[in-house]
């Protein structure tokens, strides 16, 4: 027995308002892709990529994870990464957070959460890099706005520090690394600043950004 049988539904009429909007949409799409923007952001339900930034199918390439975490040593997210700069071509790679970010809470938070404290231990370590700053902020809602917005500034940092952009800036490839913040309580999105176009810029412009946001002007 189908039990999700809503969820066909939703589907089915969602197919036949895109069909209604634009007759051929679906096989002009199976075609082919051709993003232009490369979306990372966190998992949360309550930050559906495509939607915020209104976006059809076909034109964002999305990875997710808790917290918008960027590794150095996770294949999935670079994996992602690669494809979307070396075969798709992206011209703009967005890091996005969110505030309220339950993941960005637990890093600093009581331990013993069990795996995922090992994956949210980047997102501490981005706390004990701006230590100093954050623990001037009075109030801890203040400051876990300022760690969702640090968090989002050094995942571009190492976005940038990845062989991949890298090497594409090298080969004289044209693609930028941007910051971004998302508010859940009314919906809009803010630039942290750094746009970020070439490997000179990655130090100058991160670390700017980051006082930015310790200012509380992120
Ligand atoms: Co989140």
């Amino acid at each position: 027995m189908r039990t999700l049988e809503h969820l066909f539904k939703n589907n089915r009429d969602w197919v036949a308002r895109m069909q209604k909007g634009q007759p051929g949409f679906f096989a002009d799409l199976a075609r082919q892709q051709s993003p232009r923007y490369l979306w990372i952001g966190c998992s949360d339900s309550r930050v559906p990529a495509n939607e915020i930034v209104g976006l059809r199918p076909g034109e964002l390439f999305v990875h997710r994870n808790v917290a918008n975490v960027v590794v150095h040593t996770d294949f999935n997210c670079l994996s992602v990464i690669q494809y979307a700069i070396e075969v798709l071509g992206v011209r703009d790679v967005i890091v996005c957070g969110h505030y309220g970010c339950g993941g960005v809470a637990t890093a600093v938070g009581r331990p013993g959460n069990g795996l995922i404290d090992n994956w949210l231990r980047h997102v501490r370590d981005v706390y004990t890099r701006h230590r100093h700053g954050l623990d001037a902020v009075s109030g801890s809602d203040a400051m876990l706005d300022r760690l969702c917005e640090l968090n989002v500034i050094e995942q571009v940092r190492t976005v940038c520090g990845t062989t991949i952009l890298q090497d594409a800036w090298g080969r004289g490839q044209s693609v930028s690394v941007h910051g971004w913040v998302y508010n859940i309580q009314d919906g809009l999105l803010r630039d942290l600043g750094p746009c970020i176009t070439g490997p000179d810029e990655v130090e100058s412009l991160c670390d700017a950004a980051a006082q930015n946001a310790l200012a509380g002007q992120g």
